[in-house]
């Protein structure tokens, strides 16, 4: 067992299993979403931090939290904690990146068969005895071009899935070289430019995460290259996506449609709300009960691991 009780701060959720396993080796104090202020203060005698995107931990945080040793990222992105500040203070902080893919693929196709056949807007206009099928007339997936902008967990099982509707598969990625290229093209995967991409895709989902170089990557001139008539999908960071030059592809119909999982200001009003081609969702990409259960038990292990002095990884 491990040698002494640490203070445990939770302020996103986390499985109830594993809040109940770690409630036996550790002072677990659960607040969730504290504000700004609510958290240098709470973060002050904590040993650990658990955290989902939903919290912000800045620099100033670091400096305050003496007695802080680790951060546990239940999830995958990291975009929410100033790592250099962590790194600076002697804090480990790890994630667990793989653990909740399976589910953000599957909502990402779920969210593209939402727009491709015009689901939500179809279940709206049942739920009001609208019956008006001509307006829901729809495409079908089978034979269209996929383009995944990353091919990390989540763009992988993104780029299986779409074969499994029998679409062609594009995608680009940072770093590109021949040693990858040949990987992906024996997946019958092909590995373009984000122009090419963009310019071939019916559909261009966002699968990068949130770092300096991919804010705004999908901004005006972006969304202008792409295919007439083609979706959008973004389960990675709302940042990815310049939301006003979106609304306005989305009114002018240059492009059919956008499904967005995630968005600038979460939790506030978006002028996209307005509009029958965009399908919204509060974040749930990896919002299944068997990726948060997974994770959950992670995060509790990588604890009890460190608190017996044992390094500690991202999982
Ligand atoms: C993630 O980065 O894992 C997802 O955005 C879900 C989350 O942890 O909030």
């Amino acid at each position: 067992a491990p040698p002494t009780r640490w203070k445990v701060l939770v302020v996103d959720p986390i499985h109830d299993e594993a809040l109940e396993r770690l409630r036996r080796t550790c002072d677990v104090v659960v607040h969730l979403r504290p504000s700004a202020d609510e958290i240098l203060t709470l973060s002050r005698d904590a040993d650990v931090i658990v955290l989902r995107s939903g919290v912000q931990l800045p620099a100033e945080l670091f400096a305050g939290a003496q007695r802080l040793k680790l951060v546990a990222r239940a999830g995958a992105g990291t975009d929410n904690i100033d790592l250099t500040a962590a790194r600076h203070a002697g804090v480990v902080v790890f994630n667990v990146p793989g653990e909740s893919a399976g589910a953000v693929a599957e909502l990402t196709i779920g969210l593209l068969l939402a727009l491709a056949r015009k689901i939500s807007l179809a279940d709206r206009q049942a739920r009001t005895n609208v019956w008006n099928k001509s307006a829901l007339v729809g495409s079908e997936l089978a034979g269209k071009t996929m383009g995944i902008v990353g091919h990390g967990n989540i763009g992988a099982r993104v780029a299986h899935l779409a074969q499994g509707f029998s679409m062609r598969v594009l995608t680009c990625v940072e770093r590109e070289d021949e040693p990858r290229r040949r990987a992906l093209a024996a997946r019958n995967i092909e590995l373009v430019g984000l122009r090419a991409m963009l310019r071939e895709a019916d559909v261009v989902c966002l699968a990068v995460p949130l770092t300096p170089r991919t804010r705004g990557l999908i901004s005006e001139p972006e969304l202008a290259m792409m295919k007439y008539g083609a979706y959008l999908v973004n389960v990675s960071r709302g940042e990815i996506v310049d939301e006003r030059a979106l609304h306005e592809a989305l009114k002018r119909g240059t492009l059919a449609g956008a499904a967005l999982d995630v968005r600038t200001g979460e939790g506030s009003p978006t002028q996209l709300s307005t509009l029958d081609n965009v399908v919204l969702t509060p974040h749930i990409g990896a919002m299944s009960s068997d990726a948060q259960r997974r994770i959950g038990h992670i995060v509790v292990e990588s604890i009890h691991s460190a608190m017996t002095g044992a390094p500690v990884a991202n999982r």
